[in-house]
């Protein structure tokens, strides 16, 4: 049996590809290349342009690949552009992924793997942050992601759908073998830009707001390792592969570091100063997100493989060096391109 990852190509999907390939899962791709890349998927996992709007395209997939686990990745995921396009936002990531999880239940999919998000927290009270805190999301991002827990925990108690919806904290870093990171035009995570930064590939980062509550005035943020969230999915999928239940858990290592911590590290890894302005807050952030993963270690018996920020940093300044030679090749070009990324 195989599972479908839709939005495979991207930049957390095609780490988890490469984790299932790893773990010798049979597996296909579903990805628009929207914002993926078509050169980060394996050359023997089968990629299948399209998106997963695309009712027949999607049925057709479940059948002739006897799909029977599905792993979403696929969505729209900028927070400030969902508050500029909530329609556009809750078009893509809750009436597309209706339409996804309606084929799952047509075609006998058995077990469904979400891609959730911190987002849905909003601002918490409480630090570390449980999942049974109440979840108040504080913009259209993560309302749609909270939106589709809520569709899939009605459609597991209606249809017998299992399902395992992972709420994401600070995903950041790149594969270790170098093979995959992320891809785009246009970041606006601390540690991507600050990577740039430190690579003079923008000319300085800013740290969005110093009086915040905390020891040094800024934010403070849990970052997980992206290979490390890529491990988890295939756990997550063995549990309900193996009968295991529906559940819903979050992803970070339960440990906080400041901006400007992170922007310390970058600057002693890199072994040069980074060009730091500081600026005013932006607006909506939280001054403390840090994940209470009791659960992710209870119902999935994971730990991480190192949880130092350092090897978060040092894997995504190797990756922008790499993605750097091949700038301005975005998208497009990189899919024209796979024996730059070639396993
Ligand atoms: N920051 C800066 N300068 C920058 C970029 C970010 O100071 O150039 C600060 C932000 O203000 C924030 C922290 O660094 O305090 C982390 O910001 P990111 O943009 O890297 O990440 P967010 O915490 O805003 O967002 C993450 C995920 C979202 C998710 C959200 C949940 O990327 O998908 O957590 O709260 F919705």
């Amino acid at each position: 049996m195989t599972v479908l990852v839709t939005g495979g190509a991207g930049y957390i999907g095609s780490h988890a590809v490469r984790a299932l390939c790893a773990a010798s899962v049979p597996t296909v791709v579903l990805d628009d290349l929207s914002t993926g890349c078509a050169s980060l998927v394996p050359p023997n996992v089968p990629l299948i342009q399209g998106n997963i709007r695309q009712r027949t395209l999607v049925a057709d997939t479940l059948r002739r690949h006897a799909v029977d686990s599905v792993i979403h990745f696929a969505a729209s995921i900028v927070v400030p552009d969902s508050v500029e396009r909530p329609l556009d936002y809750y078009t893509n990531n809750v009436a597309n992924s209706l339409r996804l999880i309606e084929a799952c239940v047509a075609h006998g999919v058995r077990h469904f793997v979400f891609s959730s998000s911190a987002a849905v927290y909003g601002q918490p009270s409480i630090v570390p942050v449980p999942e049974d805190a109440p979840p108040a999301p504080v913009n259209p991002y993560g309302t749609t992601k909270l939106m589709i827990e809520w569709v899939l925990r009605d459609t597991a108690a209606a249809h017998g759908l299992r399902y395992g919806a992972l709420r994401y904290f600070n995903v950041a870093g790149a594969d270790p073998a170098g093979q995959v990171g992320q891809v785009s035009r246009e970041s606006t995570h601390l540690i991507k830009t600050a990577c740039e930064a430190a690579l003079g590939l923008r000319p300085e980062i800013a740290i969005y707001g110093t009086d915040y509550p905390t020891p040094d005035g800024t934010c403070i943020r849990d970052y997980i390792h992206v290979s490390d969230l890529a491990d988890i999915h295939v756990l997550a999928l063995c549990r309900l592969q193996e009968g295991g239940d529906s559940f819903v858990a979050n992803c970070g290592y339960g440990r906080g570091y400041s901006v400007r911590e992170v922007l310390s590290a970058v600057e002693r890894i890199h072994g040069r100063p980074l060009n730091v302005r500081e600026a005013s807050r932006r607006p909506g952030d939280p001054p403390a997100l840090v994940a209470d993963t009791t659960r992710l270690a209870r119902v999935l018996g994971w730990r991480p493989r190192s949880d130092a920020l350092d090897d978060i940093i040092s894997t995504a300044l190797a990756w922008e060096r790499r993605f750097a030679n091949v700038k301005p090749a975005f998208a497009s070009d990189l899919a024209a391109a796979p024996a730059m990324f070639a396993t």
